[in-house]
């Protein structure tokens, strides 16, 4: 099996999991048409892991939507005939049947009794113009490269989170290591400001927790000077190995570690730099309360990006929600209820900075 194949059948063993036993309603829903081939191909192992599964015809976009609901009546009459036959079942609502796999805009504004159990939504390109979808969605897989599909939030009442994020979230940065500092280096200027901007001490000890290619070590060492010690930090060993080269590693330690398993002693870190890290953890708080464990009371915790939340979401195609946890309410509550108190907060299109310190916990 080459790399693409075992990458679609690590993804659809997850999905296979996170549906849940008995009769339930899938759908797969994307701006493009990809959702029928991912629908299909779930259907397909559904089946192939003994679930019996009726998968209803994709309407195409656009089509009536009359078409889809002749289309589930189908796949509720073969659902209740079941495999067979035997004495035939009295009419009952979809879902008390059957578990079904439907794709597409038009199936999902169609929900049966209930509600999906599980809604998939596929990040592709987004048009030019057109609704988000992606609210709602159990289970989020970032499908820009449909040789290399990579799933990025599964709802944590469908399954823990430690079953999928590790392989996943290294999935994803490992493919775009290589190319990291081509497509983004031009921040590097950014970084050295917002390091500048966050006070750090001469002599300090500062971790860039998920550092990736290290673009801010040069910065961090400029800020503490020789004296102070610079680690970076980061899950995919791919990234790491690129700032190896690019000269991160003459000017700080490397570490590959998990930022929600930090291998650091209790209060030990002066101020930990992390950009473009949190919003890939899957629980906020149970994150910051982690860095909070590792960093003195009053030590710094300096929060960057070098975009603003909503040109991000712009770019990504979706649109910015007040819940986010990145958003400055949910922030300020997230890092109280972890151990920091927020002191600088600043979120204009070029750039996110947030700056906290340690309180003492808890
Ligand atoms: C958006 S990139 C940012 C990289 C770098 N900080 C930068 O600004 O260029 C996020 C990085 O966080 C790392 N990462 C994601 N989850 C992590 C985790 N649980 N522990 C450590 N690093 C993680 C990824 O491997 C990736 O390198």
């Amino acid at each position: 099996m080459d790399g693409a194949a075992r990458r679609w059948a690590e993804v659809l063993d997850l999905l296979v999991e996170v549906v849940p036993p008995g009769p339930a309603g899938v759908i797969v829903d994307s701006f493009d048409g990809h959702s029928r081939v991912v629908a299909d191909r779930l259907a397909a192992a559904l089946r192939a892991g003994g679930r019996s599964c009726a998968r209803l015809p994709s309407t195409g976009t656009p089509g009536p939507v009359s078409a889809g609901m002749a289309g589930l009546r189908r796949a509720q009459r073969l659902a209740q005939a079941g495999p067979g036959a035997g004495p035939r079942l009295a009419p009952t609502p979809l879902l008390q049947q059957a578990l079904v796999v439907a794709d597409g805009p038009q199936w999902r504004a169609q929900a049966p009794d209930g509600g999906w159990t599980v809604v998939i939504w596929l990040r592709t390109q987004p048009p030019a113009a057109g609704a988000d979808r992606s609210a709602g969605a159990h289970v989020v897989i970032d499908l820009h490269d449909p040789g290399w599909p990579v799933i990025r939030h599964v709802d944590a009442a469908l399954t823990g989170r430690d079953r999928w994020y590790l392989a996943e979230s290294r999935a994803f940065f490992a493919a775009r290591a290589a190319t990291w500092d081509s497509r983004f280096g031009d921040d590097q200027p950014a970084y050295a400001a917002a390091v500048a901007e966050s006070g750090l001490p001469a002599g300090a000890t500062v971790v860039d927790v998920g550092c990736g290619t290290g673009r801010a070590l040069p910065a961090l060492r400029a800020a503490v000077g020789p004296t102070g010690t610079v680690v970076g930090l980061d899950v995919t060993p791919q990234m790491l190995a690129v700032a190896g080269p690019n000269g991160a590693a003459a000017t700080a330690g490397l570490v590959l570690a998990d930022a929600r398993r930090l291998p650091f002693a209790a209060a030990g870190i002066d101020a930990i730099f992390a950009a473009g890290l949190i919003m890939h953890l899957p629980d906020t708080i149970a994150g910051l309360r982690e860095l909070a464990r590792v960093t003195r009371p009053g030590g710094r915790l300096v929060l960057f990006h070098p975009s603003g939340r909503a040109a991000l979401a712009a770019r990504h195609g979706r649109a910015l929600r007040p819940d986010e946890p990145l958003a400055e309410g949910p922030l300020r509550i997230s890092a109280v209820r972890a151990g920091w108190q927020v002191v600088h907060y600043d979120d204009p299109p070029d750039r996110f900075l947030a700056i906290a310190v340690r309180t003492g916990g808890e």
